[in-house]
């Protein structure tokens, strides 16, 4: 009989992927339109927006493709938290199969960060992966959804609990077109600076902190260039966290997951009423505060980021928080991250270590942090729903920077 050794019959794999983040004035500038010509031209296409967006934005895209002569098929797909299903994932593959996309097409997805969720997957499947292409249209998009290697959708209880590691080919970032967001959603990427800005860089940490978040804001609602330096130094401190570990093979530690341990199980207990962006501030805060109780992080530091965070018009706070659902998060974390709950907790600005099993953070403590926290949200005049009810009010026009500073 004939034998092989292990090494004959074996295979040896590995994928190296580069994708480019670039940013654009808006979408009639012409470096925008020859981005499009660049990774559309002589490609099947199909380009897959919301219909919020589609109502913004969806004549001066089209018109993007028009100027260098395509005409790519197109579908409205409705993207909440809620139908963030493998419905919509089938939808958009419906979509793609009567649009006659071919191995060599692309979808393109244009909008926040569910729309990019669902193509990423659907993308993924598709002839077993088919290339696709993102214009994020919120800040978490830009910032964070439409910038990372993921997509995925909610199923059962487990938010994202269906996904996939698939890299977009490239990505068009346009701060301009976060103009038409509401206050609420540009607050929701607020947060995922803070959290990036907690691990990553001091300097966007301090720079959010001298405007108080509301500069930050007002900049994105008045499609302020100064808001690029800031959403700029967040999409680096986020692709260099990213590139770390890109597929999540070489360790379950990793700085992005701040912010992300109970925020999933909390939205998702909301039924998907609190915000991911509004769930990620509760984390934060959650694990700042567990940092001062450990001995981890200096009391003024912790005070320091959940202030920053009120200061925003984040919750730091929700109704359904309580011992029962932390702990359920920790187990769920640790089914996720290799056996140890991995929670980020910051050391320091710029600093962090991890929490890696229950009996470091025992009810009593979870008790004390959940007590700090509910009387803090109180006596800043939030409400239970996670929903800031006061906070940096933005002037209905001028220059806002001044706000900020005062
Ligand atoms: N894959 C990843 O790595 C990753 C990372 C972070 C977040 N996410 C996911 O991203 C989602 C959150 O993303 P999101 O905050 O963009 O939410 P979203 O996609 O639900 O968009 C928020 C709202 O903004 C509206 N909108 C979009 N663009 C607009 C515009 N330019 N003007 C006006 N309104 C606009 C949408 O219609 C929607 O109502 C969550 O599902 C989260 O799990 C994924």
């Amino acid at each position: 009989m004939w034998m092989s050794t292990p090494e004959q019959l074996s295979l040896r794999s590995s994928r190296d992927h580069t994708f480019n983040v670039a940013l654009f004035e808006g979408l009639h500038s012409s470096d925008f339109c020859e981005w499009i010509e660049a990774y559309t031209r002589n490609r099947t296409v199909l380009a897959v927006t919301t219909p919020t967006v589609e109502r913004l934005y969806g004549n001066d895209i089209r018109a993007a493709f028009a100027s260098v002569g395509l005409k790519p098929s197109w579908l409205v797909l409705n993207c909440t938290e809620r139908t963030k299903t493998m419905e919509s994932v089938l939808t958009v593959c419906s979509a793609a199969s009567d649009a006659g996309i071919d191995r060599r097409g692309a979808l393109v997805a244009i909008g926040g960060g569910v729309c990019s969720d669902i193509v990423t997957l659907a993308a993924s499947m598709l002839r077993r992966s088919l290339s696709h292409l993102r214009i994020p249209t919120t800040l978490i998009g830009q910032v964070d959804a439409g910038i990372g290697l993921k997509g995925g959708v909610n199923f059962g209880e487990g938010k994202n609990y269906l996904g996939c590691f698939h890299p977009p080919e490239a990505v068009a970032v346009i701060p301009s077109l976060l103009k038409s967001l509401g206050v609420d959603t540009v607050r929701q990427g607020v947060a995922e600076m803070i959290k990036v800005a907690c691990t990553s860089d001091t300097d966007l940490f301090r720079m959010i902190e001298e405007t108080r978040g509301g500069g930050l804001q007002s900049w994105v609602l008045n499609g302020d260039s100064l808001a690029h330096e800031p959403i700029q130094r967040a999409i680096a401190a986020m692709l260099g966290e990213l590139s770390k570990n890109p597929f999540e093979v070489t360790s379950y530690e990793r700085a992005v997951d701040l912010g992300h341990t109970i925020a999933h199980p909390l939205e998702a207990s909301t039924h998907y009423e609190l915000h991911h962006g509004f769930a990620v501030a509760i984390d934060l805060a959650f694990s700042s505060v567990v940092g001062w109780h450990l001995g981890w992080l200096r009391e003024e530091t912790a005070l320091r980021i959940v202030d920053l965070l009120v200061a925003v018009g984040l919750p730091v706070w929700h109704g359904h928080l309580n011992e029962d659902l932390v702990l359920r998060s920790f187990r769920a974390a640790a089914k996720h991250r290799g056996g140890n709950i991995n929670m980020v907790v910051p050391t320091d600005i710029g600093r962090y270590r991890f929490l890696k099993r229950e009996d470091q953070c025992p009810p009593g403590m979870i008790l004390e942090v959940l007590t700090y926290l509910r009387a803090r949200s109180w006596q800043e005049g939030m409400s239970n729903s996670g929903t800031a009810q006061y906070g940096v009010e933005l002037p209905a026009e001028g220059n806002l920077a001044r706000i900020g500073l005062q």
